[in-house]
């Protein structure tokens, strides 16, 4: 039996760092291990333009700790009004690697997202034509859609029109929870990629909802039924190029999730590396998991492989704390129900 696995550093192609105490407290949970990491956009006030990623980039320097090396992959909160010639200017500068497209409404932070997709057009045929990628928050938002069907009917009615008519536009759909965005992604074989969390391998509905609400494994999208959890752990540890890991670690304190009407997110940034090496190790594919973690992400990106690795060890379970402190109050860490035998060493 392996109990050492030693992997190229890994990256997470989704991570919410937040901004101010909270963004001090959490940089450190994901530069420990990750090298990288694309950074969502969704700050209040958002960061739509070149110069507000650029300014966020160096906040989120001055939280990483003395010695550790992390470099934070900065994206654009697409909006009805974000001007071509910004996205252009900041992605040929190096400032920027994607941009975000949230659904107005759709999740957290998500009131300045894009109801008319037409009017983002110019802006999608921009980033089309110097290579840079999309990525989208596939729900729709329809007050009439079953907040379980919102993925599926956003893939039919929104995402297939739109790369279809814009062929040349990468896409990452991001956090997919359903078996259908499994499907529609390995349905094609060019430009579409998809992230998947380290949460929604391990949780169902169920976990959520059964013999009490728990508001720390509510995220959006939200959790589906167990067919549809299996079907993203058959995806993630296949091994194919076009799922790669995106945690959607997303802190919010406990007073903000453990409320009358809680905030959408899962913290998992610091132990993510255990619980995979725990999935991975269950579906006897641990052999899949610098693909999932380390290696398929930067391939669909057009970056490089990072060239440090890390080792994985197995034994006596992870001391995890349950929450981490923040200046602006505790935030729980991801409780994945199993005792973590691996930890990175
Ligand atoms: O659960 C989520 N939390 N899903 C998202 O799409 C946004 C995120 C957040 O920013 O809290
Ligand atoms: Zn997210």
């Amino acid at each position: 039996m392996t109990n050492t696995l030693t992997i190229r550093r890994p990256d997470d192609w989704h991570v919410h760092l937040r901004d101010g105490a909270v963004l001090k407290a959490v940089t450190p949970e994901t530069a420990r291990h990750f090298a990288r990491a694309i950074v969502m956009p969704n700050l209040v006030p958002p960061v739509v333009t070149g110069d507000d990623a650029a300014a966020y980039r160096d906040r989120i320097m001055a939280a990483v700790p003395e010695g550790m090396s992390f470099e934070p992959l900065m994206t654009l909160y697409l909006t009805e009004d974000t001007d071509p010639k910004d996205v252009r200017a900041a992605h040929s500068a190096g400032i920027v690697t994607a941009a975000k497209l949230y659904p107005a409404g759709a999740t957290t932070n998500s009131a300045s997202g894009v109801r008319d997709f037409e009017k983002i057009r110019p802006v999608l045929e921009t980033m089309a034509e110097i290579g840079m990628p999309m990525c989208v928050h596939g729900e729709v938002t329809d007050a009439e859609i079953d907040i379980f069907d919102r993925e599926a009917v956003f893939i039919d009615r929104v995402l297939d029109p739109l790369r279809t008519s814009i062929p040349q536009l990468r896409v990452i759909m991001e956090h997919v929870t359903t078996k259908d965005a499994v499907d529609y992604v390995r349905s094609n074989e060019e430009r579409l990629g998809a992230t998947i969390t380290t949460h929604h391998l391990i949780i169902n509905r169920n976990h959520m909802l059964v013999g009490g609400i728990r508001p720390h494994y509510y995220c959006l999208p939200v959790a589906k039924r167990e067919t549809h959890r299996l079907a993203l752990v058959e995806a993630a540890t296949s091994g194919d190029a076009r799922f790669f890991l995106g945690t959607d670690s997303a802190p919010h304190v406990d007073a903000a999730k453990e409320t009358g009407c809680g905030c959408a997110g899962v913290f998992s940034a610091t132990n993510t590396m255990s619980c995979l090496a725990y999935v991975f190790e269950k579906e006897g594919a641990l052999d899949k998991l610098e693909a999932f973690a380390s290696l398929n992400g930067p391939a669909f990106y057009g970056l490089p492989a990072n060239e440090e690795t890390i080792t994985i060890e197995k034994g006596p379970a992870a001391a995890y704390p349950d929450k981490i402190a923040s200046g602006s109050g505790p935030i729980t860490l991801f409780d994945p129900g199993v005792e973590l035998e691996w930890r990175v060493v």
